[in-house]
């Protein structure tokens, strides 16, 4: 099967094409991105979206990882979600940004939104986690406003330059997830 599109009210989440490598350079090249993300180099070098964006339709169809673009409907970037895939206990390890330009807008939860239906109605994994810096709570409220639950602090566990980052652990299981979908078609809150 191809890697499918995800439709969310205003955006498209896709596979990345090629051509997408130099806004990929400009969005996430940016030092705020890369200020609160793991694995995000900077500076961002001539040839590494080319390089990372070549990655994934093997990584897709190996079943160990699978990255959307986030666009608009016009098909212009505003970032990316993707999950770290670990079939055999049907796990996955949420990641994403979004272009600074576009902060503040809901759009990570929208798209976050999206990626957890589809990993647990199309991939069926039972677990998706994903960790962030303390010092990042922007990206913990995108967590909580999908149901994520926070399992704990590790401390000191990533070296990000000179420092030793602590990182908050969150997760969410595919029932906790169906319960809260439930609830919000029932009406409640
Ligand atoms: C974290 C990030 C993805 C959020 O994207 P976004 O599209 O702005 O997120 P949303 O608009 O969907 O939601 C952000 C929420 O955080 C809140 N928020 C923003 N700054 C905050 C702060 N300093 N303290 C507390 N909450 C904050 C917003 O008010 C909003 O919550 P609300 O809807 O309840 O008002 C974006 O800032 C980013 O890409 N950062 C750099 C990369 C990164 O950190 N990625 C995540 C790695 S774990």
């Amino acid at each position: 099967m191809n890697q499918p599109s995800l439709y969310t009210p205003r955006l498209i989440l896709r596979p990345y094409q090629p051509a997408d490598a130099s806004e990929v350079q400009r969005l996430a090249g940016a030092a705020a991105v890369a200020e609160t993300t793991l694995n995000i180099p900077h500076p961002y070098a001539d040839g590494m979206a080319e390089a990372w964006i070549a990655t994934h339709r093997a990584a897709w169809e190996a079943g160990t990882a699978v990255t959307f673009a986030i666009t608009t409907v016009d098909d212009a970037l505003r970032g990316t979600v993707s999950l770290q895939l670990t079939r055999s206990h049907g796990r996955g390890e949420l990641g994403y940004w979004i272009g600074q330009p576009y902060w503040g807008r809901g759009l990570a939860t929208e798209a976050v939104t999206a990626l957890l239906r589809f990993a647990f109605e199309d991939l069926h994994l039972n677990r998706l986690q994903a960790s962030y810096l303390p010092r990042n709570p922007a990206s913990g409220r995108v967590l909580a406003k999908v149901g994520m639950l926070r399992e704990g602090l590790h401390r000191e566990r990533f070296r990000k330059g000179d420092t030793f980052e602590d990182v908050v652990e969150c997760a969410i299981l595919q029932r906790e997830w169906r319960a809260g979908r439930d609830l919000t078609r029932d009406g409640a809150t």
